[in-house]
């Protein structure tokens, strides 16, 4: 298998890569919720909620631990909380990048009195600081793709996960046949293009379809999750396959 993880440019090493992936989104924060939903017609909003609803049942029960990884201004977070009863465990909500995680926090945890809330955690997600065998859910949504080690970041999800915890990866895909090649002339020239107008910048939405082409397509993302410690792996397509789900569950060690 060759999978690695995210490579932006001018990135030498994992490191290098991790601390300009952060650098990228620190320095977007502040156009990224207003850029998302212009690039994406909205279309976002509908990912995130239908995501949330393939776990509606272990997000109703109220004991249920659960963290949103990669969780950037918190728009999964607040989708997974619309699941949450009152007087639910708050989820966990974690981003290594402070400027995109204090803007999720202004959202999830600043909520009316009684209502389900989030409680935000800078980590990385390679080096998650919990508990072993604590988790019944993670989420991520269109954050794995950065990681810098898709298998380590599978092994980390694995080590937290509880034997049958579940975990769901939403992110991009590229979709084939005339409909992929239509989006890929959006995707490529388009979005980029915009992206440098709004935000001032040339880096990030280049870096974007980059890494959606460099990223595994399903089949071996799937045969990945499969080596590192999960079952019943599948990948559900959303809007002709431009974005996706995977799902899996950590096995239960005999
Ligand atoms: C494209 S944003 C997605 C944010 C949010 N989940 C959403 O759906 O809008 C990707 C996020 O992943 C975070 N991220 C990337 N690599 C990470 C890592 N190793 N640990 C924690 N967060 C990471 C970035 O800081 C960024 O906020």
């Amino acid at each position: 298998m060759t999978t690695t993880g995210a490579k932006p440019a001018g990135a030498e090493n994992e490191a290098e890569a991790a601390q300009s992936v952060r650098q990228m989104f620190d320095a977007i924060a502040p156009r990224y919720d207003l850029l998302n939903h212009l690039l994406s017609a909205n279309i976002d909003r509908l990912w995130w909620r239908r995501t949330a609803r393939r776990f509606k049942t272990v997000l109703s029960e109220p004991e249920a631990a659960i963290l949103d990884i990669c969780c950037g201004t918190g728009d999964m977070t607040m989708a997974l909380l619309k699941h949450r009863p009152v007087g639910a465990r708050p989820i966990l909500a974690a981003d290594f990048a402070r400027e995109m995680l204090s803007r999720g926090a202004r959202k999830f945890g600043a909520r009316e009195a009684g209502k389900p809330c989030a409680v935000a955690l800078e980590a990385d997600a390679l080096h998650l600081p919990l508990r072993s065998g604590s988790l019944d859910l993670i989420v991520t949504a269109f954050g794995f793709r950065n990681l810098a080690n898709y298998e380590a970041g599978l092994r980390e999800f694995s080590r937290v996960l509880k034997p049958g915890g579940q975990l769901g990866i939403l992110d991009f895909s590229e979709p084939g046949g005339l409909m992929g090649k239509a989006y890929a002339v959006y995707f490529r020239r388009v979005l980029p293009a915009i992206g440098r107008m709004v935000c001032g910048k040339d880096g990030p939405y280049s870096y974007l379809p980059t890494s959606v082409g460099n990223f595994p397509p399903p089949a071996e993302l799937l045969r990945l999750m499969a080596a590192t410690g999960y079952a019943e792996c599948a990948w559900q397509p959303y809007t002709f396959g431009i974005a996706g789900l995977y799902t899996a569950r950590r096995i239960a060690v005999a």
